[in-house]
């Protein structure tokens, strides 16, 4: 029997397995440097010329380089979603959005198989990581969203399919260096949800399969890094395609806010590329007094460059965890516009628009430690994972929430994945 811990990320996904009798993450796909990852990020590219669909980087690759297809990323934020049961049209086919996860998965799926070797044979079981809620609000939706995950991994070949938390997989991962008895608080904050498990860990307690009284309360929100993305391109970006743009006839009246919104969401972008969106937006056109921005949302969408625009907006996030101010090329995909300033995003407006969302955080993780029946001073140890960890103003808020226990910054990327291999090797072996 071959098994896997399979993370499938909002924004990244890894896969762990057991290979010449140790635990490995598998190396993924090449980056752009030929260096092997061991992350694929989960996007997925229709190639309309040759019909083909690619994944992780080389979707995003052949997305970039212009060619014509459809490019899908964040595809989980739509499980545990009003959307899950829709379908979606690429080209004259519609397809479930368990099918595309289905793509997915058999792709990483393959990756895993190919990396043991065709000796080994097909890896039969696994466990899929899954986020404490994949809806806040809705149990039922959340219930399905599991299930709708699990019929997925069956129809991809994987007869024993099974599921753990996100963050206990991380904190099953932490386990393996910790040396002494403690009470950890694990903090996985990703793409699309943050995610929290307190948790008595120790060497001793590493070696058991049954583990249910160690875990103390488990709580999440879904908030994450796409989110992050959202509101900087909401507060940053938008007002250079006419988000807030006065109508020329009835001024306290503003551009519809929707269409921005849209285009600030990664699995939303699409919509926007349909004709009839194209057809509303031009017949707003006369109404206004300032066209030469919503003249740029038109050029924008009818070269399909939404997407490209979200990726800047999210290399922007990511640059100002180093820097304290970064630019955002708009000249770079629109390039008949000699008008156009580069947007300069300080980090400062990052974080101010990420305030509502960071307090949401914070309180979930303020009622993790109430649920344990604990106060902050109690814990010992805080292990962080997940991208978007790497934001100062996330870092902050964990040591303020938390003065006097240690830190602990684990991998970004393969806690979760690890933590998830380590639990299936129990589970089924
Ligand atoms: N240096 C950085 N600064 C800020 N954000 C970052 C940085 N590096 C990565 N991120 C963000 O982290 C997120 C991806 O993290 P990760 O791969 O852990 O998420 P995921 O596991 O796919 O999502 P989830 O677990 O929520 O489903 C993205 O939103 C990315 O922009
Ligand atoms: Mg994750």
């Amino acid at each position: 029997m071959n098994v896997c811990g399979l993370d499938f990320g909002t924004s990244n996904s890894t896969i762990g397995v057991y290979k010449d009798n140790k635990p490995s993450m598998v190396p993924l796909e090449q980056d752009d440097r030929q260096q092997w990852q061991s992350t694929l990020p989960s996007a997925l590219f229709f190639a309309f010329e040759d019909d083909q669909i690619s994944f992780g980087r080389s979707a995003m690759r052949r997305y970039t380089a212009g060619e014509s297809g459809r490019l899908m990323r964040s595809m989980k934020n739509i499980m545990g979603s009003a959307f899950m049961g829709e379908t979606t049209q690429v080209k004259r086919r519609h397809y479930s959005f368990e099918e595309i996860i289905g793509f997915f998965i058999q792709s990483l799926k393959q990756r895993a198989e190919h990396y043991l070797g065709e000796a080994a044979g097909a890896i039969d079981s696994v466990v899929l990581g899954r986020p404490v809620f994949f809806n806040d609000d809705n149990p039922g939706l959340d219930s399905e969203a599991e299930q709708r995950l699990l019929n997925v991994a069956r129809s991809v070949g994987f007869a024993n399919v099974s599921f753990q938390y996100e963050p206990i997989a991380a904190a099953f991962d932490y386990e393996q260096k910790v040396t002494q008895e403690e009470l950890a608080l694990i903090v996985d904050i990703g793409g699309g949800t943050s995610d929290f498990t307190i948790v008595r860990l120790s060497p001793e307690r590493h070696r058991l399969t049954e583990r249910r009284e160690d875990f103390l309360a488990n709580h999440g929100v879904h908030i994450g890094g796409t989110d992050f993305d959202r509101r900087l391109s909401v507060s940053g970006v938008m007002h250079h395609f006419g988000m807030g743009e006065p109508l020329a006839h009835r001024p306290t009246l503003k551009m519809p806010g929707h269409y921005y919104f849209d285009l600030a969401t990664w699995h939303k972008i699409h919509l926007l590329y349909d004709q009839s969106v194209l057809r509303e937006l031009r017949e707003l056109r006369p109404t206004l007094q300032n066209k030469r921005p919503l003249d740029r949302l038109l050029d924008l969408l009818t070269h399909r460059q939404g997407h490209r625009l979200a990726s800047m907006v999210e290399a922007a996030k990511m640059e100002l965890s180093s820097t304290t101010e970064t630019t955002i090329a708009l000249s770079m995909i629109l390039e008949s516009f000699d008008d156009l300033e580069n947007c300069s995003i300080t980090r400062l407006q990052l974080e101010q628009s990420l305030s509502a969302d960071c307090e949401r955080i914070f309180s979930a993780l303020d009622q993790t430690v109430a649920q344990a029946g604990l106060k902050p001073g109690q814990i010992d140890t805080v292990f962080t994972t997940g991208g978007s960890t790497a934001l100062p103003l996330i870092r902050q808020g964990v040591r303020a929430a938390m003065p006097e226990a240690k830190l602990v910054a684990g991998d970004l990327y393969n806690s979760v994945g690890s933590g998830l291999l380590t639990e299936a090797l129990k589970r089924y072996q």
